[in-house]
């Protein structure tokens, strides 16, 4: 079996749910359950003896040996993270411990246990570490994308700390010979997306008559990537990865957030049409994002190299089949839209809301 950690977020919880309807191998899911985790995205697999979920924390050391000496998984694959850039600019300290304290407690852990394991069960012994391209800063215009040997360059809190993780991931297996894989992906959207990140919050806003906010001049580049690809993408590095290699994970789909906004209300205009106008109508420019990265762009030809992997999805159909999903689930959106969620976007939108009228 394996162990997931963030199994209840965004990814972590389609990786589970496409793990399990393609193998019959069992997984013990170990999530926090923080703002961002959500059961809910589970609820297929409720009765699935495959499934096993524990509600603990990656920084409990106690916890983590426990589960690794009662269920001795063959992998660990590492999602668990505070992931929202915006978040991570209002409040650094939870990104912190979770991204590097709590990868390192894991790592630790992983260390003990592997270290007690036969000859055998050690040599097939995994631990895959999730991230982001957003490790690698930011590129011009013109620049070649971000490839496996771009120097680290992270501009944000969020992506500061997920950097520390890797490099820590990256220490492991040098100094320790932690059998270690790590993957760096473009920005993924899909199914059970938190309606913080731009294409669930664009189409939750637009649904609701709300403003469609777009940061700055919305021409910042983003490489999106549909969430099951990267899912496939994790299972293929698992499966063949080389020992402390890294693999850089992309859809080759650069598209300016503006772009993704418009492109998002003419679907929605075709599926949900509005009495009157266009859902194009509620998008309004606010104060940007301080320290934006302008552009990233990932080269996936490693991973498709020596794995054989490579998207399925175009920009086009992810997007649909993203936009379908919202609206054939906004019993799930209303659900995750709580109190918290609200005291969120009123912090983070009301300040830039004041910012871009006084700039008027
Ligand atoms: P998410 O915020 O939707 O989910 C994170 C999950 O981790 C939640 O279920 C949360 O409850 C859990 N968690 C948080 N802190 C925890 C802790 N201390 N202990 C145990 N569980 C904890 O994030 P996501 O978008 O699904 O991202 C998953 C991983 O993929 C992250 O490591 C992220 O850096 C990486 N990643 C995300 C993207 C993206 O576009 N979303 C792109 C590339 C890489
Ligand atoms: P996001 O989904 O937060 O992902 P990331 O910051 O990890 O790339 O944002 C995607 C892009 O959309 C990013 O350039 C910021 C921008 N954005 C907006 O313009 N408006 C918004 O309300 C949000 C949440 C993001």
């Amino acid at each position: 079996m394996i162990i997931v950690t963030g199994g209840a977020g965004f990814i972590g919880s389609n990786f589970v749910l496409d793990w399990l309807a393609t193998c019959e191998e069992p997984v013990v899911n170990l999530d926090r359950l923080t703002y961002a985790g959500n059961l809910s995205n589970l609820r297929s697999l409720e009765g699935d003896s495959r499934h096993h979920f524990v509600q603990g924390d990656i920084c409990d050391a106690g916890l983590v040996a426990d589960l690794l000496s009662t269920w001795k998984p063959r992998a660990i694959v590492h999602f668990a993270a505070e992931s929202h850039v915006d978040r991570s600019i209002h409040g650094p300290a939870d990104f912190i411990r979770t991204n590097i304290n709590g990868t390192f407690t894991l790592l630790e852990a992983a260390r003990a246990y592997w270290n007690g394991l036969g000859e055998t069960e050690r040599a097939g012994f995994r631990f895959l570490h999730v991230s982001t391209d957003e490790v690698y800063g930011t590129l011009g215009p013109d620049d070649a994308p971000f490839s496996e040997t771009t120097a680290y360059a992270p501009n944000s809190p969020y992506s500061a700390t997920k950097a520390a993780s890797d490099h820590l991931v990256r220490s492991y297996h040098h100094t320790y010979g932690l059998p270690t894989l790590t993957t760096n992906c473009s920005n993924n959207y899909g199914p059970y997306h938190f309606p913080e990140k731009l294409i669930p919050l664009v189409i939750a806003n637009a649904r609701a008559g709300k403003p469609l906010p777009i940061y700055g001049d919305g021409q910042q580049v983003r490489d999106w990537l549909y969430v099951r690809d990267h899912c496939a993408a994790i299972r293929q590095v698992l499966a063949g990865g080389r020992l402390g290699e890294t693999y850089n994970i992309g859809g080759w789909n650069e598209k300016a957030n503006l772009e993704v906004v418009t492109r998002l209300c003419d679907i929605l205009d075709e599926l949900d049409p509005k009495e009157q106008g266009s859902y194009r109508d509620q998008i309004t420019f606010v104060a940007d994002r301080p320290g934006h990265d302008r552009r990233y762009a990932i080269d996936a030809r490693k991973i498709e190299r020596e794995l054989g992997w490579k998207p399925v999805e175009t920009f086009d159909s992810g997007i649909r089949k993203t936009v379908e999903w919202y609206l054939a689930n906004q019993d799930w959106v209303r659900n995750v839209q709580s109190g918290d969620y609200l005291k969120w976007i009123d912090k983070n939108y009301a300040v830039r809301d004041s910012a871009a009228e006084a700039a008027q």
